[in-house]
């Protein structure tokens, strides 16, 4: 496995691989790997005929020095995970490669990102754009894998491929759960056990808002009532958010259609994890 840490060795990397008429994938991730990263390693493998995996904790993505400083980074680890899964390239570049003195270019994205997640994070989508934008650079993918446990990333970096012409497959997988349901996540780790077995109930919240929508609801401030009150029972919970909206637009719907989807955010402690539903 080829280990890069500067965009032009990993760019000679793939170029290898295109002029030897390869298909190249890519699985942008900022490490902590778990069985939801491998699964995107795996559907990448489907598409491409070599894969890429980045690590890199993006600091323009975080709007709380905080989470930016306990986001974890367990390196060596990752790098076995990638080794065992037979991953062909790793990048993982530091910041001072990614954002040198001077870098004052970023990449804006449209109104998908003005909501949800953008509204609670400003300034999130634009790093986020504005990292991938650099890693498709760097490894010259003709297929990028992402999970859509982050739907609205999803939707964004869908967007930005298609308006800015970037010829690259954007290809979402459907969230990896744990056993009782929990959406894989690196931020997982930093739950104590306590909060673990509470966050359970975010799951249970979006499996009750679509048995209200298979029992017949409709109403969309109904249906979060039903999600909402499933939160508020676990006393580790600090509810944030659970809309309904329309999967394409992002903007909320007052009446649950087959497009609808809900998304949410609770946080345990100081750890917010989010999670959604295609109610369609
Ligand atoms: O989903 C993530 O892990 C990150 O947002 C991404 C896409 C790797 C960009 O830093």
């Amino acid at each position: 496995m080829e280990v890069c840490t500067t965009p032009a060795d990993l760019s000679t990397w793939s170029d290898r691989h295109r002029v030897a008429g390869r298909r190249v994938g890519l699985v942008p991730t900022m490490g902590a790997l778990h069985d939801g990263h491998m699964a995107l390693v795996a559907d990448a493998r489907r598409h491409a005929d070599v894969v890429i995996v980045t690590i890199f904790v993006n600091p323009l993505q975080f709007n709380r020095p905080d989470d930016f400083a306990n986001y974890p980074r367990p390196i060596d680890d990752d790098l076995e995970i990638c080794r065992a899964h037979g991953v062909d390239a790793v990048y993982a570049p530091v910041a001072a490669t990614m954002y040198p003195d001077g870098f004052q270019t970023h990449v804006e994205p449209g109104s998908l990102a003005d909501v949800l997640e953008g509204a609670q994070r400003p300034g999130h989508f634009r790093g986020v754009t504005t990292v991938v934008t650099k890693l498709f650079n760097a490894a010259r993918p003709h297929v990028a894998v992402f999970g859509q446990k982050d739907f609205q990333q999803l939707a964004v970096i869908r967007r930005m491929a298609a308006d800015l012409d970037m010829g690259i497959d954007i290809v979402g997988m459907p969230t990896v759960r744990e056993p009782d349901g929990l959406a894989m996540s690196s931020r997982n780790r930093r739950l104590s056990p306590e909060q673990r077995a509470a966050a359970v109930c975010v799951p249970a919240s979006l499996r009750a808002v679509r048995d209200a929508v298979a029992a017949g609801v409709r109403d969309a401030e109904a249906v979060v009532a039903v999600g909402r009150a499933v939160v508020d029972a676990e006393p580790l919970a600090r509810f944030e958010h659970l809309e309904l909206v329309d999967g394409d637009t992002l903007q909320p719907v007052t009446v649950v259609d087959e497009r609808s989807v809900a998304v949410t955010a609770v946080w345990f402690g100081d750890v917010r994890l989010i999670d959604n539903a295609l109610l369609g």
